[in-house]
This record gives structure tokens, C-alpha cells and sequence, in this order.
């Protein structure tokens, strides 16, 4: 993995991969959040050479249909370019925001997942809830969450 970087980035600089990964279709104000806006969010960038080629943010945001809303923290748009993936940027990436939501005091993190991307947050140890939400652009919704495992509470992120 050293050959990859990763970054604290602003949340301009994973619009365009965001886009062009997740949304390519839209403009560039469709990937543009209300909690991108959110001064305890975190957006991490994953370089190769310099260039960008991985994206990941996460923000304090309650889950769907849970009753916790204190501790919780939202993935979103773990995207990697096509020719990056399978190299484990997606799981350093989702890691780090993990580890971020546990230093900022997090004990759930949670997710949406399109069909394709299902697999790799099971394999990363989310598990499911509830039946998938359809989305008339998308497709299927799913939502993942995962306990913030202790171990990483030690983990800082400057
Ligand atoms: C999903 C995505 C981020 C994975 O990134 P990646 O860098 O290829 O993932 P990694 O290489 O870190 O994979 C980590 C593990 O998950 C597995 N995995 C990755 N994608 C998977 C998938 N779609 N289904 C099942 N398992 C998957 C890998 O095989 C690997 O397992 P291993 O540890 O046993 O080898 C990437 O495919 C992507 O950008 N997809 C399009 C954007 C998207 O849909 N993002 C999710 C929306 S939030």
C-alpha cells in the first residue's frame, strides 16, 4: 500500500471524482452535500503519484430507522478509479474514516450501497439493515453499518 497516499482533502477536490465515479451523469452541484459543509466532517483523498484517484468522506449524521443519534457517523462515496481498484485503496480508505468517526468519540458508522459496491462493505464487515430502498436512478439501496471496534480509538487523523 505505500505506493498510495492518503490525504485530508477539502471537500471540492473529491467532487470531481465523486462525479465521475458515483454520478457521471449529473452535474457537479448533484455531488455537492449539505455535510460537505459540516466543520466535523472528514474527506480523505488517496493518491497515486500525486494524482487523486480515491475519494471517502464521512460526517456525524444519524442512521436511518436506528434510534442512536449521538456516536453515529455516515461513509459516503468510497469511490476508487478503475484502474486503482483491487489494490486495497477502498479498504484503507474506509478504514480511515472509520478510524476517524473513533476519535471523534464515533460507535457507529453506516453506509448506502449501490448492488456493485454491496460486497466489498460485507467484506469489510458491515452488515445490513433492513430490506434495500429503491432509487428510480440507482437502482437498489442498500444500508450497512459496523460497530467502530475499540482498537482503533487510539488512532488520530491531523
Ligand atoms: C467499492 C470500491 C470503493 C472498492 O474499492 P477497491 O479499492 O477496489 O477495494 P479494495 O481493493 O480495498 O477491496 C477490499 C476487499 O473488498 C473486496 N471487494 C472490493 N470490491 C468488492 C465488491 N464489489 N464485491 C465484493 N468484494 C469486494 C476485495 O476483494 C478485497 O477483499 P480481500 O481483502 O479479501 O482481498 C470500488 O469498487 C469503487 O469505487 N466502486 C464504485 C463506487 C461505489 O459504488 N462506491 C460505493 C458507494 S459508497
Amino acid at each position: 500500500m505505500s505506493e498510495y497516499d492518503i490525504q485530508r482533502i477539502d471537500a471540492a477536490e473529491a467532487r470531481p471524482l465523486r462525479r465521475a465515479l458515483l454520478r457521471p451523469a449529473q452535474p457537479l452541484a448533484a455531488v455537492d452535500y449539505a455535510a460537505d459543509h459540516d466543520p466535523a466532517s472528514l474527506h480523505l483523498g488517496a493518491f497515486k503519484d500525486g494524482v487523486l484517484v480515491g475519494v471517502a468522506s464521512t460526517h456525524p449524521q444519524p442512521m436511518p430507522g436506528s434510534h442512536r443519534d449521538t456516536g453515529v457517523w455516515r461513509i459516503r462515496d468510497v469511490a476508487v478509479e478503475h484502474g486503482h481498484r483491487g489494490r486495497g485503496v477502498g479498504a484503507w480508505l474506509l478504514e480511515r474514516c472509520i478510524a476517524h468517526a473513533s476519535t471523534q468519540q464515533g460507535s457507529v458508522v453506516w453506509c448506502t450501497a449501490r448492488v456493485g459496491a454491496y460486497g466489498f462493505f460485507v467484506r469489510m464487515g458491515f452488515a445490513r439493515s433492513g430490506p434495500p430502498i429503491e432509487d428510480p436512478e440507482e437502482g437498489p439501496q442498500y444500508t450497512l453499518y459496523a460497530d467502530v471496534p475499540p482498537l482503533e480509538r487510539s488512532w488520530k487523523i491531523s
